[in-house]
């Protein structure tokens, strides 16, 4: 058993998903975002890189395979582990593009495939999932996790047998309230899989018009993991839960990714202290409070005070008597003398004065509850287009 080989597949999504993320996905793929100092990505792909014997990992979305590339290629060198962007002709929906690419994923005869969202922030248990996945049989294993009642709407719900831990019932975002307990977007699945959204396919197929206005409000050729496979599959001994203990959040907006860049950040503490900045304001060294990334090329300046909960990305530069609480800050910002910024994202290539303050309350679940700066370079260009019009508007005006 131990000579088997694993596959894990990321799903992606594409540049029509992660439209909450806007201005910050305006010029980066939602899945690029850094958290914690990393791609968001780069959490999953770390953790999946554990798992014993793992041959290859699928990262699939509709995104153009440029924008994947420089991280593709980086990834793999760094963790010594192929990894590989697969492109979508058009989104075909989470089990549908699966199956678009399962004669690559199985080319190596993998006997388990992971399967995971890439806007979920977890510690990962991968090994646990695949070694109780083992024990249970069947097609599949699902990490949940059990959350508020009022929060449970916005995942999918499913009731699990106390005891087997096999999946009884699964309604997706329901209206009513079915349990707390939820989908995770975590999976392990044997090549079965294919055989079963195979399944689903050819229902689509027989039963065409009647089975597609019944029961579906989808493209014929999208299948939808949830709907289409949880849902029927429960209560035939085929799916199991796993239950998570850890951290668990779902990554949906900024000010979710400021919480789970925390949440990484605190789980650096434990795993990988090295990797976190420390000082305590002497030896021409920062005053550093709490967990807090910087990357090697910042230029930070001895009198500023950093924490708790800061990121700080490639060749910032901050300023004497500068105060960061709580933000990410993203490549090539400058932070200029006296300025303070509290539960904020600070997009690439900001410039923020000396003596600003740039704040919010920090409410992650609320939109207005932290502050985003998106690329300096995007809202340039746009404030050149509306000055040309202005300009153009004015002549027009002044020669009638
Ligand atoms: N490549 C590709 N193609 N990826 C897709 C597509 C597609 O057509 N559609 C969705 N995805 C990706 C998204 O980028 C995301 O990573 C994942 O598949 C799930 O996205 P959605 O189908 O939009 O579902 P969701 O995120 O609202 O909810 C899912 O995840 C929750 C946990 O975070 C569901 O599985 C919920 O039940 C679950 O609780």
């Amino acid at each position: 058993m131990s000579e088997e080989k694993v596959v894990a597949v990321i799903m992606v999504g594409g540049p029509t998903k992660g439209t909450r993320f806007r201005p910050l996905s305006f010029n980066t793929p939602k899945p690029l975002i850094p958290l914690a100092g990393q791609p968001m990505i780069h959490h999953p792909i770390s953790a999946c890189k554990k798992i014993s014997n793992l041959a290859q990992i699928f990262l699939i979305g509709f995104y153009e395979e440029r924008e994947f590339a420089l991280y593709v290629s980086s990834i793999s060198n760094e963790l010594k582990i192929p990894v590989r962007y697969l492109k979508e002709d058009k989104p075909h929906g989470s089990a549908g593009a699966l199956y678009y690419f399962r004669d690559r994923i199985m080319e190596e005869k993998p006997s388990h495939v992971f399967l995971l969202n890439c806007d979920v922030c977890c510690s990962f248990p991968l090994q646990g999932i695949l070694d109780a996945h083992r024990r249970y049989g069947g097609i599949g294993t699902m990490l949940v996790i059990k959350v508020s009642a009022e929060a449970a709407s916005q995942f999918g719900e499913l009731i699990a047998d106390p005891d087997t831990k096999e999946l009884l019932h699964y309604t997706e975002k329901p209206e009513t309230f079915v349990s707390d307990l939820i989908n995770c977007g975590v999976y392990v699945f044997t090549s079965d899989i294919f055989n079963a959204i195979e399944e689903v396919y050819s229902q689509i197929r027989d039963t065409s018009s009647n089975y597609q206005s019944a029961t579906r409000s989808v493209p014929a050729d999208f299948v939808r993991l949830d709907q289409d496979i949880l849902s029927p599959l429960a209560g035939k001994k085929q799916l199991y839960t796993y239950e998570n203990k850890d951290f668990w959040e779902q990554i949906k907006t900024p000010g979710k990714s400021l919480k789970c860049s925390a949440l990484y950040l605190s789980q650096f503490r434990e795993t990988s202290p090295h990797i976190l900045a420390s000082g305590d304001g002497t030896n021409r060294k920062p005053n550093i409070i709490g967990d807090v990334y910087i990357h090697p090329s910042v230029k930070l300046h001895p009198t500023a005070k950093i924490g708790p909960n800061v990121s700080i990305s490639a060749n910032v530069r901050v300023g004497p008597g500068v105060r960061l609480i709580s933000c990410i800050i993203l490549d090539d910002v400058e932070i200029k003398e006296n300025a303070v910024v509290i539960n904020s994202i600070i997009g690439w290539k900001s410039s923020i004065g000396r003596w600003s303050r740039v704040q919010a309350s920090g409410d992650y679940n609320d939109r207005l509850g932290i502050t985003i700066l998106g690329n300096f370079i995007f809202f340039f260009f746009v404030q050149q287009i509306f000055r040309c019009f202005f300009l153009i508007n004015l002549f027009l005006q002044v020669r009638l």
